[in-house]
């Protein structure tokens, strides 16, 4: 009989802690490098398992939108604050407060008390745009300062943007468009920027890997992106626009309903201890980290010295307002001639 029992909870025992260990489904909207290392991070620190789709913050909101039934994720991690905002009006993200908050910037916790905790600020980053300086010289273009000066019509065809549907990057650029410029001003200027695009891509910073690779002049990204792409020996340029520019608070937020909720209260606690942040440091994310013990990189664009909107995150993450103005970007701006 003895060995029979000994089999018996040995092989419960090693169930058990394979159960114990648990697992995560990760919905991560930042850049693919540092969705990988947060994956791989917090598995090495927990021996939990990780399974992690990346995708952009307007998709990723779709995804759990329709996925509301029987979520898929546990948790989603990054991109802009507007789509988290919706998501957590919709009550499609669970409210949470994490005993780290106190070790966090104020404009992380305002982001989460403005959601009933459905959601916090994990970075922060301004919106700007780049431009690789060869291409600009060998097309005799001047060097664009302003928002404004990508709208002239010497810049038609050398711009692109990410389609605001799916990118959050390209939704904040349009709410800060409406926010310098007034909502007539602001769409204006989308209709003639729009003259100038040759591409509205998925994700937010495929424009300034574009413009790396010499396949565009001009991507509209945050300026933290156009960092990473000078930093990585392309002949970008960064610059923050002198009308004054919006910015992001890239959050993370709980998806209701997640199968796995002890471990995604796990990742949440752990992304916000500034080991974690500093994660970001390895993989040339160039964001503003919401702990305020974490590292800022010293290429980090200094947001200090940015023109900074007093961008209006509850309106513009309003579900009302972002469903009303997509489609009016949808229905005014994307079916103009080019
Ligand atoms: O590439 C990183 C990043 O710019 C984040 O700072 C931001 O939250 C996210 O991408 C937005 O991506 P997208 O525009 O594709 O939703």
């Amino acid at each position: 009989m003895r060995p029979i029992v000994v089999g018996v909870s040995l092989f419960t025992l090693s169930a058990g802690m394979a159960e114990a260990a648990g697992k995560l489904s990760l919905y991560c909207a930042a850049q693919e490098e540092w969705c990988q290392v947060m994956a791989r991070g917090f598995e090495d620190a927990t021996g939990i398992d990780v399974d992690m789709t990346r995708k952009s913050s307007g998709e990723t909101f779709a995804q759990i939108k329709a996925e509301a039934s029987n979520p898929k994720g546990d948790i989603w991690w990054g991109g802009t604050g507007d789509p988290h905002l919706q998501a957590a009006e919709e009550g499609l993200t669970e409210p949470y407060v994490s005993p780290m908050r106190a070790e966090l910037h104020p404009w992380a916790i305002s982001q989460a008390e403005s959601a009933g905790d459905r959601t916090i600020g994990i970075y922060s980053g301004a919106l700007g745009f780049g431009y690789n300086k060869d291409l600009l010289a060998a097309n005799g273009l001047p060097e664009p300062k302003c928002w404004e000066d990508l709208t002239k019509p010497e810049f038609k065809g050398q711009i692109q943007i990410a389609n605001p549907n799916s990118s959050g990057t390209a939704y904040t650029t349009l709410a800060t468009m409406i926010q310098l410029f007034g909502e007539d001003g602001g769409f204006d200027y989308m209709k003639r920027l729009h003259a100038n695009v040759n591409q509205y891509t998925k994700s937010g910073s495929a424009p300034i890997k574009a413009a790396g690779q010499g396949e565009t002049t001009v991507g509209i990204v945050f300026m933290h992106d156009a960092v990473a792409q000078a930093v990585a020996g392309f002949p970008i340029v960064t610059v923050a626009p002198c009308e004054g520019t919006g910015y992001e608070i890239g959050s993370m937020s709980i998806i209701a309903g997640a199968r796995n909720l002890e471990e995604a209260k796990q990742f949440y606690d752990w992304a916000l201890t500034a080991e974690a942040q500093n994660l970001a440091l390895e993989v040339n994310a160039f964001q503003v980290p919401s702990n305020k013990a974490a590292q800022t990189s010293d290429k980090a664009p200094d947001l200090a010295t940015i023109k900074l909107i007093d961008y209006d995150f509850k309106k513009y993450g309003s579900s009302d307002e972002r469903k009303r103005l997509l489609a009016k970007w949808d229905s005014d701006v994307s079916t103009l001639p080019q």
